[in-house]
């Protein structure tokens, strides 16, 4: 919620490395860039800086207590006020608590409090840093949607060397101010989306299913920021990520499933999106009971599924933008043209899979988003959050475009 006189609502979070020094910096940057900046500090931090220096900076004074402020309840008044949350240095011990949901200091209260947009920045020493539980926390924060300005490789405390230093503060301010455009655009206001995510589980018996290696976590990226950017949100899905807040998800399995939700959700959809990697072929007759090994190896028939892009597309209504996905190996572009070409869709979102980083399971992607008029858009290799805001932007051109020319 911005100020009175518009200035957006920035908390930022400082937690106790001694990267926070550099949270000063950025306090600064955030106020002159045009922020309204409460800080508010673990105790650890103030180990390292105090309060009033933050304090002579900020918009208003910093916080450390979730007890004994001004204001009964400080982390809801901070949370529900917030446009974004920062919190730079993000140490494990916070990134834990936060993943594991506590909320016993103002810090990680403030941020169970809020529904804005969260960005860490995190700091540590590098034996944490490639910690197998600080990996995790920081992947499951990324997976509800937080965004993470990753730390550089240069000096830490103590003379060492290594990953694991907090990002530049203009990076990381940067990055701040990209987040706050995006969601005060809301440039989906209005419109409803509808996406599909996952890879289709096709049963063999009870307990066997064919699947493929899509995670889910591009379509559900997309449905983090339709929702973000105002639009009503319908996420069909297979994959177990959560649900971004405020999005409706219909659970699905099959292709059989996502199919028939598919089809009525989309016919209220102002664009509909099928990042799902849906089989192809499934099981013709799956068995009711566990297929036994002494049986002998079973020989499986499979039949096609429906082709749900293709009854979309064969659907779609006056005006609405329809969207494919393909996953390729090679002559990317090529197989990319001729699949938009046969699948009739108005966008197709093609990526190299067999490229480092791209792709299945992965935090980031690389993607081509090729139009039916023959025009191509490149997003090079970044979280699949911020390709998810590339792929809606064009989303976006579209459905004006279509509105344009229906007005003329
Ligand atoms: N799709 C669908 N229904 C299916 C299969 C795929 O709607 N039964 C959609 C996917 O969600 C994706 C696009 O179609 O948006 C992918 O097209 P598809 O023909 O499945 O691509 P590939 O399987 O990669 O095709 P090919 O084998 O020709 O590479």
């Amino acid at each position: 919620m911005a100020t009175a006189d518009g200035r957006p609502f920035v908390v930022l979070g400082v937690s106790g490395g001694i990267a926070a020094y550099k949270a000063v910096e950025l306090c600064r940057l955030l106020v002159d860039a045009g922020c309204h900046v409460a800080p508010v500090l673990t105790e650890h931090a103030t180990r390292f800086v105090g309060t009033l220096t933050f304090s002579a900076l900020a918009s208003e004074p910093a916080q450390t207590e979730l007890y004994g402020a001004d204001s009964v309840i400080p982390h809801t008044r901070l949370g529900q006020s917030a446009d974004l949350v920062i919190i730079a240095p993000a140490t494990a011990h916070l990134l834990a608590r936060y993943a594991a949901g506590f909320a016993d200091d103002l810090l990680t209260a403030t941020l169970l409090a809020t529904r804005a947009p969260v960005l860490v920045a995190p700091a540590m020493h590098t034996e944490m840093w490639e910690q197998p539980s600080v990996v995790d926390n920081l992947s499951l924060l990324r997976r509800r949607g937080v965004e993470v300005v990753e730390p550089e490789v240069g000096r830490l405390a103590g003379g060492d060397e290594g990953a694991g230093r907090l990002a530049d503060p203009a990076t990381i301010a940067e990055a701040a101010l990209a987040i706050l455009d995006r969601h005060q655009t809301a440039d989906l206001e209005g419109r409803t989306v509808v996406i599909s995510a996952g890879g289709t589980r096709e049963p063999i018996d009870p307990v066997r299913f064919l699947t493929n290696r899509s995670s889910g976590k591009q379509g559900h990226a997309l449905a983090f920021a339709a929702a973000e950017r105002g639009a009503t949100v319908v996420l069909v899905t297979s994959s177990s990520l959560p649900a971004p807040p405020g999005v409706r998800a219909v659970r699905v399995e099959t292709a059989a499933q996502m199919h028939e939700a598919m089809l009525p959700e989309a016919e209220r959809a102002d664009a509909v999106i099928m990042a799902a990697a849906v089989a192809d072929f499934r099981p013709a007759s799956p068995a009711a009971t566990k297929v036994k090994r002494e049986r002998g190896t079973p020989q499986i028939v499979l039949e096609p599924t429906a082709d749900i892009l293709g009854d979309l597309v064969a659907r779609r209504k006056v005006g609405q933008v329809i969207v494919g996905f393909a996953a390729e190996t090679d002559q990317v572009l090529e197989h990319a043209a001729a699949k938009l070409a046969r699948k009739g869709c108005d966008l197709l979102v093609v990526n190299d899979v067999s490229a480092p980083s791209v792709g299945f399971d992965h935090d980031t992607n690389a993607v081509h988003i090729l139009a039916a008029d023959g025009s191509s858009h490149a997003v090079a290799l970044s979280s699949k959050r911020a390709v998810a805001d590339r792929i809606l932007d064009r989303v976006n051109d579209h459905l004006n475009h279509s509105e344009e020319k229906d007005s003329r």
